[in-house]
């Protein structure tokens, strides 16, 4: 049974994608056993709490540095004796210390096509807004491993999403999520609890 302990921010429609791809059988073998928010107020820990799962509020910002954070983080995550980092809009630049306790160990979905409009800056509404801005036709999400730098770890899987003429970055954000993020994250969680993902040096690999 793959455990995982998923990392959120904000409204967690992500989160909300796995517990009800758990829920259906599309996700088997796993459960979420801890949700950790930064955010008091996360909607995300609403829709934990909903589905009986367990949940924390730990924010760097309570704590005096970077360190005792991680130390905090780590402590509660390995408690849980978690198999499986979910990053699910998680908005903390993680620390190389933590990536590297954990590597191969974290998945992050980030709402574009990467290399493209990722790393520093990129996150939420303000990747759709620079599609927009760049006026690219096709975006898309990925999952990816998490290293050391932002969004920069080997990727897994990608779905691409149309661009279209009249799009806002809401109603573009809105299509991402619907088209690829919600799909393609459990995809990955149920790929890992299968063993079915292979970790190289720089890329990773999901066997069909
Ligand atoms: C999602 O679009 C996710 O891909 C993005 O934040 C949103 C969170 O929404 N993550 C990043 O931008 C990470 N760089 P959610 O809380 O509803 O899942």
């Amino acid at each position: 049974m793959l455990n995982l302990t998923v990392l959120v921010s904000g409204g967690g429609t992500n989160l909300q994608a796995v517990i009800d791809a758990i829920a259906s059988g599309e996700i088997t073998d796993t459960r979420i056993g801890l949700v950790i928010s930064n955010k008091k107020d996360a909607y995300a820990l609403t829709r934990a709490k909903d589905a009986g799962i367990e949940t924390l509020y730990l924010s760097p910002k309570d704590f005096e540095n970077r360190e005792d954070y991680d130390k905090a983080m780590i402590g509660a995550i390995d408690e849980k004796g978690t198999d499986l980092i979910v990053l699910a809009g998680f908005l903390v630049v993680l620390s190389p210390e933590f990536t590297d306790h954990y590597r191969g160990k974290i998945i992050n979905i980030h709402p574009s096509l990467i290399p493209s409009f990722c790393g520093n800056g990129y996150y939420g509404l303000k990747v759709h807004e620079k599609v927009l801005e760049r006026g690219v036709k096709v975006t898309g999400a990925t999952v990816h491993f998490v290293d050391s730098g932002t969004d920069t770890g080997p990727i897994i899987m990608q779905k691409a999403v149309s661009v279209k003429n009249n799009d806002t970055a809401q109603i573009l954000q809105r299509r991402v999520m619907e088209e690829a993020e919600w799909i393609i994250l459990p995809k990955v969680i149920n790929a890992i609890a299968h063993g079915n993902v292979r970790l190289e040096e720089k890329k990773a690999y999901v066997i069909e």
